[in-house]
């Protein structure tokens, strides 16, 4: 657990079956029509697999968004996947809090992500922890644009 200041809390805590309907209303509302959202079931298995987890920002005992890994078979590095924070809790570094608890919980020594090219507050924190834009994917999303798909060495 840590401050951000002395009235507010920020706790960081694996997710549990309990929180998939935040989970999911968080998806919903950060990103509406993505095909790569994840399903009911799918936030239950990454919950139960040891080979994945969810972590979520707590402030103030509230939830305020989470952060999700995978380590997929055959592929050198750990996934990242849906930083998302709500939107009344932007620019309380909470996003920052999550990456760097991401990282810190990584099990192999790369993370790649993928971005919305256009998705500027993201592309920032992530370039500002240290992730290299390798390459991008045309017409990866659903409105046709591109992915930065980005590494980290940890
Ligand atoms: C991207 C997101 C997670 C950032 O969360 P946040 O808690 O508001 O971010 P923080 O307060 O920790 O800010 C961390 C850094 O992000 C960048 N950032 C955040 N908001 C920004 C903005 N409006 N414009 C530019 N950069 C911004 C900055 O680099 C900032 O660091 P700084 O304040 O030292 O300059 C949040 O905006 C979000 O959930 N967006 C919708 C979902 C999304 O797009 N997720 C990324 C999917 S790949």
């Amino acid at each position: 657990m840590s401050s951000d200041d002395q009235a507010n809390t920020l706790d960081i805590i694996k997710a549990s079956t309990t929180d998939i309907i935040e989970l999911l209303a968080a998806q919903k509302s950060a990103f509406p029509d993505d095909p790569y959202n994840l399903n009911e079931a799918d936030f239950e298995e990454a919950i139960n697999s040891p080979s994945q987890s969810i972590w979520i920002a707590k402030h103030d005992n509230q939830f305020a968004g989470y952060i999700a890994l995978n380590d997929k078979r055959l592929r050198p590095w750990t996934g990242l996947d849906n930083l998302i924070v709500l939107e009344r809790f932007w620019g309380k570094k909470i996003g920052r809090k999550l990456l760097l608890h991401a990282i810190k919980n990584a099990t192999r020594p790369i993370i790649r992500l993928f971005v919305e090219k256009n998705n500027l507050p993201a592309v920032k924190l992530y370039k500002t922890e240290g992730f290299w834009h390798l390459y991008s994917k045309a017409n990866h999303y659903e409105n046709n644009d591109s992915a930065l798909v980005m590494f980290l060495k940890t």
